[in-house]
Protein backbone atom coordinates (compact mmCIF):
# COMPACT_ATOMS: atom_id res chain seq x y z
CA UNK A 1 0.00 0.00 0.00
CA UNK A 2 1.36 3.35 -1.08
CA UNK A 3 2.30 5.92 2.04
CA UNK A 4 -0.81 7.84 1.14
CA UNK A 5 -3.46 5.08 1.27
CA UNK A 6 -2.11 4.03 4.27
CA UNK A 7 -2.33 7.62 6.07
CA UNK A 8 -5.70 8.11 4.95
CA UNK A 9 -6.95 4.83 5.93
CA UNK A 10 -5.61 5.06 9.36
CA UNK A 11 -7.33 3.57 12.46
CA UNK A 12 -6.04 2.01 16.15
CA UNK A 13 -6.13 -1.01 16.02
CA UNK A 14 -6.56 -2.77 19.82
CA UNK A 15 -7.22 -6.06 19.06
CA UNK A 16 -4.66 -8.01 18.00
CA UNK A 17 -3.60 -12.07 16.25
CA UNK A 18 -1.68 -14.31 18.37
CA UNK A 19 1.13 -13.98 15.76
CA UNK A 20 4.75 -12.34 15.86
CA UNK A 21 5.76 -9.57 13.08
CA UNK A 22 8.70 -11.62 11.75
CA UNK A 23 12.07 -10.33 12.67
CA UNK A 24 13.00 -8.69 9.53
CA UNK A 25 9.88 -6.93 9.49
CA UNK A 26 10.84 -5.35 13.19
CA UNK A 27 14.01 -3.95 11.50
CA UNK A 28 12.72 -2.52 8.39
CA UNK A 29 10.28 -0.88 10.85
CA UNK A 30 13.11 0.35 12.33
CA UNK A 31 15.09 1.59 9.29
CA UNK A 32 11.90 3.40 8.55
CA UNK A 33 11.63 5.05 12.09
CA UNK A 34 15.35 5.96 12.16
CA UNK A 35 15.14 7.70 8.72
CA UNK A 36 12.69 10.36 10.17
CA UNK A 37 14.51 13.92 10.48
CA UNK A 38 16.40 14.64 13.86
CA UNK A 39 16.77 18.37 15.35
CA UNK A 40 19.83 19.23 14.14
CA UNK A 41 21.38 16.01 13.52
CA UNK A 42 20.86 15.68 17.40
CA UNK A 43 19.25 12.29 17.59
CA UNK A 44 17.30 13.00 20.96
CA UNK A 45 15.22 9.70 21.31
CA UNK A 46 15.16 6.54 21.98
CA UNK A 47 13.50 3.33 21.12
CA UNK A 48 13.08 0.49 23.27
CA UNK A 49 11.71 -2.40 21.27
CA UNK A 50 9.52 -4.48 23.71
CA UNK A 51 9.49 -8.41 22.34
CA UNK A 52 9.78 -10.39 25.48
CA UNK A 53 6.70 -11.34 27.10
CA UNK A 54 7.75 -11.08 31.03
CA UNK A 55 8.51 -7.52 30.17
CA UNK A 56 4.85 -6.60 27.83
CA UNK A 57 2.81 -8.07 30.50
CA UNK A 58 4.64 -5.85 32.86
CA UNK A 59 4.08 -2.77 30.58
CA UNK A 60 0.64 -3.91 29.86
CA UNK A 61 -0.30 -3.87 33.78
CA UNK A 62 1.30 -0.93 34.43
CA UNK A 63 -0.91 0.67 31.65
CA UNK A 64 -4.42 -0.57 33.16
CA UNK A 65 -4.52 -3.50 30.80
CA UNK A 66 -4.86 -1.91 27.81
CA UNK A 67 -6.17 -4.34 24.50
CA UNK A 68 -3.43 -2.39 22.52
CA UNK A 69 -0.86 -3.87 24.99
CA UNK A 70 -2.20 -7.37 23.27
CA UNK A 71 -0.20 -6.83 20.12
CA UNK A 72 3.10 -9.08 18.92
CA UNK A 73 5.59 -6.02 19.35
CA UNK A 74 5.58 -2.75 21.54
CA UNK A 75 8.07 0.46 20.61
CA UNK A 76 8.63 2.50 23.29
CA UNK A 77 9.85 5.92 22.44
CA UNK A 78 11.75 7.83 24.58
CA UNK A 79 13.19 11.97 24.62
CA UNK A 80 16.81 11.19 25.55
CA UNK A 81 19.68 13.70 26.20
CA UNK A 82 21.17 10.65 27.95
CA UNK A 83 23.48 9.74 24.82
CA UNK A 84 23.86 13.55 24.11
CA UNK A 85 25.70 14.32 27.94
CA UNK A 86 28.18 11.21 27.00
CA UNK A 87 28.95 12.75 23.63
CA UNK A 88 29.51 15.89 26.09
CA UNK A 89 31.90 14.78 28.39
CA UNK A 90 33.85 12.77 25.41
CA UNK A 91 34.13 16.22 23.91
CA UNK A 92 35.15 18.10 27.40
CA UNK A 93 31.94 20.83 26.62
CA UNK A 94 29.21 21.91 29.03
CA UNK A 95 26.19 19.47 28.87
CA UNK A 96 24.18 22.53 27.52
CA UNK A 97 20.79 20.87 26.58
CA UNK A 98 18.23 22.17 29.53
CA UNK A 99 14.48 22.25 30.28
CA UNK A 100 11.61 22.88 28.32
CA UNK A 101 13.95 22.96 25.17
CA UNK A 102 15.18 19.61 26.05
CA UNK A 103 11.71 18.00 26.79
CA UNK A 104 10.46 19.37 23.64
CA UNK A 105 13.32 18.45 21.26
CA UNK A 106 13.40 15.17 22.24
CA UNK A 107 9.62 14.96 22.09
CA UNK A 108 9.60 15.77 18.36
CA UNK A 109 12.24 13.84 17.21
CA UNK A 110 10.60 10.67 18.65
CA UNK A 111 7.39 11.44 17.79
CA UNK A 112 8.73 11.75 13.98
CA UNK A 113 10.18 8.66 14.17
CA UNK A 114 7.12 6.78 15.75
CA UNK A 115 5.32 8.05 13.17
CA UNK A 116 7.48 7.53 10.11
CA UNK A 117 7.14 3.56 11.46
CA UNK A 118 3.44 3.76 12.36
CA UNK A 119 3.15 4.44 8.87
CA UNK A 120 5.52 1.90 7.35
CA UNK A 121 3.56 -0.86 9.32
CA UNK A 122 0.50 0.45 8.36
CA UNK A 123 1.22 0.44 4.40
CA UNK A 124 2.28 -2.99 5.16
CA UNK A 125 -1.17 -3.77 6.27
CA UNK A 126 0.12 -4.39 10.43
CA UNK A 127 -1.85 -2.51 12.85
CA UNK A 128 -1.28 0.15 15.00
CA UNK A 129 -2.01 2.15 18.05
CA UNK A 130 0.03 4.85 20.27
CA UNK A 131 -0.15 3.58 24.52
CA UNK A 132 0.10 7.36 25.90
CA UNK A 133 -0.52 5.88 29.44
CA UNK A 134 2.96 5.41 29.49
CA UNK A 135 3.75 9.37 29.76
CA UNK A 136 0.76 9.30 32.51
CA UNK A 137 2.77 5.96 33.84
CA UNK A 138 6.36 7.29 33.53
CA UNK A 139 7.77 6.57 36.90
CA UNK A 140 6.92 3.61 36.67
CA UNK A 141 8.05 2.91 33.25
CA UNK A 142 11.41 4.19 34.32
CA UNK A 143 11.34 1.81 36.61
CA UNK A 144 10.54 -1.31 35.02
CA UNK A 145 12.94 -0.82 32.18
CA UNK A 146 15.44 0.67 34.44
CA UNK A 147 16.06 3.81 32.19
CA UNK A 148 19.16 6.24 32.51
CA UNK A 149 19.16 9.59 33.69
CA UNK A 150 17.87 12.41 31.31
CA UNK A 151 15.93 9.89 29.46
CA UNK A 152 12.49 9.67 29.84
CA UNK A 153 9.18 7.38 28.71
CA UNK A 154 6.89 9.61 26.46
CA UNK A 155 4.46 6.92 24.40
CA UNK A 156 4.68 3.25 23.36
CA UNK A 157 3.66 2.27 19.80
CA UNK A 158 1.64 -1.07 19.84
CA UNK A 159 2.91 -2.93 16.08
CA UNK A 160 0.96 -6.60 15.21
CA UNK A 161 -1.58 -8.38 13.17
CA UNK A 162 -5.25 -6.70 13.53
CA UNK A 163 -7.84 -8.84 14.33
CA UNK A 164 -10.27 -6.39 14.08
CA UNK A 165 -11.17 -3.53 11.21
CA UNK A 166 -12.76 -0.61 12.94
CA UNK A 167 -15.13 2.12 10.89
CA UNK A 168 -12.49 5.32 10.31
CA UNK A 169 -13.03 7.42 13.50
CA UNK A 170 -14.05 10.88 12.82
CA UNK A 171 -11.28 14.15 12.50
CA UNK A 172 -12.59 18.18 13.91
CA UNK A 173 -13.39 19.75 10.35
CA UNK A 174 -10.31 20.85 8.73
CA UNK A 175 -11.11 24.46 8.98
CA UNK A 176 -10.67 24.04 12.67
CA UNK A 177 -6.84 22.75 12.65
CA UNK A 178 -5.89 24.59 9.90
CA UNK A 179 -5.31 28.53 9.21
CA UNK A 180 -4.67 30.52 6.07
CA UNK A 181 -1.95 33.07 7.18
CA UNK A 182 -3.47 34.17 10.42
CA UNK A 183 -5.08 32.12 13.87
CA UNK A 184 -8.64 32.13 12.62
CA UNK A 185 -10.70 32.09 15.88
CA UNK A 186 -13.68 29.63 15.61
CA UNK A 187 -17.10 30.94 15.88
CA UNK A 188 -19.25 29.90 19.00
CA UNK A 189 -21.65 28.13 16.14
CA UNK A 190 -19.01 26.21 15.14
CA UNK A 191 -18.32 24.98 18.70
CA UNK A 192 -21.27 21.98 18.39
CA UNK A 193 -19.81 20.73 15.72
CA UNK A 194 -16.33 20.25 17.57
CA UNK A 195 -18.16 18.35 20.26
CA UNK A 196 -20.17 16.28 17.87
CA UNK A 197 -16.72 15.19 16.18
CA UNK A 198 -14.20 14.54 19.37
CA UNK A 199 -17.45 13.03 20.93
CA UNK A 200 -18.71 10.36 18.26
CA UNK A 201 -15.51 8.27 18.76
CA UNK A 202 -14.18 6.22 21.23
CA UNK A 203 -12.34 6.94 24.64
CA UNK A 204 -9.41 4.05 24.38
CA UNK A 205 -11.62 0.93 24.48
CA UNK A 206 -14.80 2.18 25.63
CA UNK A 207 -17.65 3.09 23.05
CA UNK A 208 -19.50 6.27 23.99
CA UNK A 209 -22.86 6.79 23.82
CA UNK A 210 -23.78 8.73 20.64
CA UNK A 211 -26.74 10.74 21.91
CA UNK A 212 -25.96 14.34 22.33
CA UNK A 213 -25.74 14.19 26.36
CA UNK A 214 -23.08 11.26 25.99
CA UNK A 215 -21.47 12.89 23.58
CA UNK A 216 -21.17 16.16 25.58
CA UNK A 217 -20.48 13.97 28.72
CA UNK A 218 -17.26 12.33 26.68
CA UNK A 219 -15.79 15.39 25.99
CA UNK A 220 -16.61 17.37 29.37
CA UNK A 221 -14.47 14.31 31.35
CA UNK A 222 -11.80 14.85 28.43
CA UNK A 223 -11.30 18.28 29.01
CA UNK A 224 -11.46 18.70 32.46
CA UNK A 225 -8.52 18.51 35.17
CA UNK A 226 -9.29 15.46 36.73
CA UNK A 227 -8.99 13.00 33.59
CA UNK A 228 -4.64 14.02 33.84
CA UNK A 229 -4.23 14.87 37.03
CA UNK A 230 -2.46 11.68 38.70
CA UNK A 231 -0.67 11.41 35.40
CA UNK A 232 0.93 15.07 35.81
CA UNK A 233 1.89 13.77 39.53
CA UNK A 234 3.53 10.83 37.98
CA UNK A 235 5.53 12.99 34.94
CA UNK A 236 6.57 15.34 37.55
CA UNK A 237 7.88 12.51 40.26
CA UNK A 238 9.29 10.72 36.85
CA UNK A 239 11.45 14.19 35.61
CA UNK A 240 12.83 14.34 39.35
CA UNK A 241 13.73 10.72 39.12
CA UNK A 242 15.46 11.66 35.55
CA UNK A 243 17.43 14.59 36.39
CA UNK A 244 15.15 17.12 34.75
CA UNK A 245 13.37 18.80 37.45
CA UNK A 246 15.70 20.95 38.81
CA UNK A 247 16.65 22.59 35.62
CA UNK A 248 12.77 23.76 34.66
CA UNK A 249 12.25 24.32 38.46
CA UNK A 250 15.41 27.09 37.63
CA UNK A 251 13.31 28.24 34.41
CA UNK A 252 10.28 28.80 36.51
CA UNK A 253 12.41 31.15 38.38
C1 LIG B 1 -0.09 10.19 21.96
C2 LIG B 1 -1.26 9.25 21.84
C3 LIG B 1 -1.63 8.47 22.91
C4 LIG B 1 -2.67 7.55 22.80
N1 LIG B 1 -2.94 6.76 23.85
C5 LIG B 1 -3.86 5.77 23.72
C6 LIG B 1 -4.06 4.84 24.78
O1 LIG B 1 -3.43 4.92 25.85
N2 LIG B 1 -4.95 3.84 24.57
C7 LIG B 1 -5.64 3.70 23.40
O2 LIG B 1 -6.40 2.74 23.29
N3 LIG B 1 -5.48 4.60 22.39
C8 LIG B 1 -4.61 5.61 22.51
N4 LIG B 1 -4.38 6.49 21.48
C9 LIG B 1 -5.15 6.36 20.23
C10 LIG B 1 -6.23 7.45 20.14
O3 LIG B 1 -7.26 7.18 21.08
C11 LIG B 1 -6.76 7.46 18.71
O4 LIG B 1 -5.73 7.86 17.82
C12 LIG B 1 -7.96 8.41 18.56
O5 LIG B 1 -9.05 7.95 19.34
C13 LIG B 1 -8.40 8.50 17.10
O6 LIG B 1 -8.70 7.20 16.61
P1 LIG B 1 -7.95 6.60 15.32
O7 LIG B 1 -6.48 6.59 15.63
O8 LIG B 1 -8.52 5.23 15.15
O9 LIG B 1 -8.29 7.51 14.17
C14 LIG B 1 -3.39 7.45 21.58
C15 LIG B 1 -3.03 8.26 20.50
C16 LIG B 1 -1.98 9.14 20.62
C17 LIG B 1 -1.59 9.98 19.43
Amino acid sequence: MDAVKAILSHRSIRSYKDKEIPAETVDLLLRCAVRAPVTAMGHFYSILVVRDQAKKDQLRDVCGGQGALRSSTYFLFCADFHRTELLADALGVERGIHGYTALVIGTVDATLAAQNLAIAAESMELGTCYVGSVLHKAFTVCEVFDLPPRTIPLFCLAVGFPNEDPELRPRLPTEALVHLDRYREPAAEEIPAFIDSIGSSFAGERPVSRSLEGKKSFVRGLIQGSWWQSGEEELRKALTRQGFDKELDKELR
